[in-house]
């Protein structure tokens, strides 16, 4: 079965039917109706502007606002006004206005294409998701804090190489993920800065013949300034890019903190424990507690970069200016949002319903000859070069591994047989306490620089 052409926006031009199956393949309205509010704002601005270039009354703007208006309430209010079978959400929302106004609202298109509209309308929606998904990372951020706060004591075998290295506090460890955060959190607003420019008024790709005042519309959005140059206007989605590129970012973070978690919460690691409430069991062996929620935000990093990677492929080869192919733009965009702020949200219940094992924890911290750095140091306090302290260290440690002990346990007599230097307020140098407090430049992970990185997160999130 074919569909009438005449029912679409453009039918003038042709005699024969769509073909029904790609009159389905072309409709976008399915998933670009998330648009209509948008939609309906941007209509009703270019409305104004409308007045001001004379091609309508005061009067009819009235009509055209009331309408916009009822279409927009019927839209949130009725799931069953969207049952007709509109190419997309602008096509929709016109002919409900031709329904509701007559011939007037065969007016408001006049100065407009749908190339400048969507455009438009994006960037308004975009705006806005920006925005809540700039508050859904502070939120995580507020969920780290407020667990490195809960455990200020707490202290964990730092990794490199999945190795034990040195001690850390578990709010270091919190703050570390936090400073990603706050970087993705700048990214995200200097997206939404350079995105915030009006391509209404662009038309098709040449710019408008009607004088509307482009300045006055820009404002009415909330967009600082208009865009200069309508074929780049159309056809620009470096917006829809970034924004796909910060949103991986955070992706890469929100994984790298759920692979962090799902690890320290092994058998193995035991040093978190996640909560029944973000947790599944398994159908067959009773005693599994599986962290699928972390696996999950784990998994997602990858569709987000899959839509980045799309989104670039999609655009690399179109000829100025608007192009179809550009109606693929939006399913990736919304999935990108649903996905970061699905993701974030699970993420601070996971941190928020933590559990840790303190004695475990600092099981791992003192064992494993994560205190050797700081016998170097100390042998480097007495006056012994690095590298030699290395090497000397290097072979105490050689020695500790030999006789199954910690460096502290070796018999004082033995360690200063390898280095006079070494004495007995080694054993205090080589405490949990002084390896944290030996750490004291900024961003170090001594007790106090760490009260102090918790004062100015706070700070810095509540300035935001
Ligand atoms: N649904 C279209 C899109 O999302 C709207 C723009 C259509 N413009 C056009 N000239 N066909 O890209």
């Amino acid at each position: 079965m074919n569909e009438k052409t005449a029912a679409n926006l453009w039918g003038g031009r042709f005699t024969g039917e769509t073909d029904s199956g790609f009159a389905e393949f072309n409709r976008s309205f399915g998933f670009d109706r998330r648009l209509l509010a948008v939609d309906v704002r941007a209509s009703v601005a270019h409305c104004d502007a409308l007045v001001g270039a004379n091609v309508l009354t005061g009067a009819e703007a009235q009509q055209i606002h009331a309408a916009l208006q009822e279409i927009l309430q019927r839209a949130q209010g009725d799931p069953d006004y969207f049952k007709d079978a509109a190419e997309d959400v602008h096509s929709f929302v016109e002919a409900r206005l031709i329904e509701i106004a007559g011939d007037l609202g065969r007016k408001l298109h006049t100065g407009r294409s749908r190339n400048d509209q969507v455009a438009t309308d994006l960037r308004l929606w975009l705006r806005n998701e920006i925005d809540e998904i700039f508050s859904a990372v502070g939120r995580t951020q507020e969920a780290l804090l407020d667990i490195a706060e809960a455990h200020p004591d707490l202290v964990i075998p730092g990794y490199t190489h999945l190795q034990r290295a040195q001690p850390v506090l578990f709010a270091h460890w919190c703050l570390a993920y936090f400073e990603m955060l706050a970087r993705d959190r700048e990214r995200l607003s200097e997206v939404r800065k350079r995105m915030n420019v009006l391509p209404l008024g662009s038309a098709a790709l040449a710019g408008t013949s009607y004088s509307i005042d482009r300045e006055a519309v820009a404002r009415a959005l909330g967009f600082d300034s208009v865009s200069r140059n309508s074929l780049d206007a159309v056809s620009d989605r470096d917006f829809g890019i970034e924004f796909a590129g910060a949103g991986s970012l955070v992706m890469t973070h929100l994984s790298r903190l759920a692979e962090d978690m799902i690890l320290n919460s092994t058998s193995e690691f035991g040093f978190f424990a996640l909560s029944d409430a973000v947790t599944t069991g398994s159908s067959l062996m009773p005693q599994k507690k599986n962290p699928d929620s972390m696996e999950l935000v784990r998994g997602k990093a990858g569709r987000v970069f899959g839509h980045l990677i799309a989104l670039l492929t999609m655009m690399k080869g179109l000829p100025l200016a608007y192009n179809k192919d550009m109606q693929e733009d939006k399913e990736a965009i919304f999935d990108i949002v649903d996905t970061v702020t699905n993701c974030l949200t699970v993420s601070a219940t996971v941190l928020r319903n933590i559990r840790v094992n303190q004695s475990q924890a600092r099981e791992a911290a003192t064992h494993g000859y994560l205190n050797a750095t700081e016998l170097a140091d100390y042998l480097v306090r007495k006056g012994m070069p690095f590298r030699q302290a290395h090497e000397t260290v290097g072979r105490i440690v050689t020695l500790a591994v030999d006789r199954g002990c910690e460096l502290g346990e070796l018999p004082l007599a033995e360690l200063h047989a390898l280095s006079t230097l070494i004495t007995e307020d080694v054993i205090d140098a080589l405490s949990l306490e002084k390896t944290l407090a030996t750490k004291s430049q900024t961003g170090g992970t001594a007790r106090a620089r760490v009260a102090e990185a918790l004062i100015s997160a706070r700070k810095t999130l509540a300035a935001d």
